[in-house]
C-alpha cells in the first residue's frame, strides 16, 4: 500500500524579504487556518527583538531557538507557518517540516530583495557595509536549500493576490491527493 505524506500544514521559506509574511497571512485568511510567524513567535516567547537576540546572545542560540519551535510544529494541524529565511538552511529543519506541511518557497532576485530590504534595519545578517553582496553570496549559498521544497514560487512582477491563490490551489490539490492515496 502507498501511503502519501500527511500535509495538515502549510509552511513558507524563502530568503528575507521575499514576503512571507505578508503572502502567509493572507493565504491563512484564504484556507481559514491560523497563523504563525516563527520570528515573531520567539521574539513573543523571549520578550527580545532578534537583533537583540543576535547581539546578545549569538545566531547559534537564535538557530536553536527556532530548532524547538520545528520540534512543536509536528502536532499542529491547520496552520500556515511563515519561517525566517535562515530556518531551512540549518540540516534537518527542511526535512521536519515536511512531515506535515507542504512548504512553499517564495523566490526573487537579489536585486529585488536588497530594494525591498534596504530601508530596514531589522535583520541582523544584513546591516554590513555591502547588503546587496552579502545578500547575493547568501542566496546562492542558500538556493540548493530553498530548491528542495515542493513548490518554488516566483515573486517578483507577480501580485501577492496572485501568489496566494497559487499556492492556495496548489495546498488544496495537494492535500486531496494525499488523503485519496490514502484512502485507497
Ligand atoms: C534570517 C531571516 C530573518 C530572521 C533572522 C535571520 C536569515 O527572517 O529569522 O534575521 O538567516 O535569513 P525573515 O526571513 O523573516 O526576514
Amino acid at each position: 500500500m502507498m501511503v502519501a505524506r500527511e500535509i495538515r500544514n502549510l509552511a513558507l521559506v524563502g530568503f528575507m524579504g521575499v514576503g512571507k509574511s505578508t503572502v502567509g497571512r493572507l493565504l491563512a485568511e484564504e484556507l481559514g487556518f491560523a497563523f504563525i510567524d516563527t520570528d515573531e513567535e520567539i521574539e513573543r516567547r523571549t520578550g527580545s527583538k532578534i537583533p537583540e537576540i543576535f547581539a546578545s546572545a549569538g545566531e547559534a542560540h537564535f538557530r536553536s531557538l527556532e530548532s524547538q519551535l520545528i520540534d512543536e510544529m509536528k502536532d499542529w494541524s491547520n496552520t500556515v507557518i511563515a519561517t525566517g529565511g535562515g530556518l531551512v538552511v540549518q540540516p534537518g529543519n527542511l526535512e521536519r517540516l515536511k512531515e506535515h506541511a507542504l512548504v512553499a518557497c517564495l523566490w526573487a532576485g537579489a536585486h529585488t530583495i536588497h530594494q525591498r530590504t534596504c530601508h530596514q534595519t531589522h535583520r541582523p545578517l544584513l546591516q554590513t557595509e555591502d547588503p546587496e553582496g552579502r545578500i547575493r553570496e547568501m542566496l546562492a549559498a542558500r538556493e540548493p536549500f530553498y530548491r528542495r521544497s515542493d513548490l518554488l514560487v516566483g515573486t517578483e512582477l507577480r501580485p501577492v493576490r496572485e501568489i496566494v491563490s497559487l499556492i492556495a490551489h496548489q495546498f488544496r490539490d495537494t492535500r486531496r491527493n494525499a488523503s485519496a492515496t490514502n484512502e485507497k
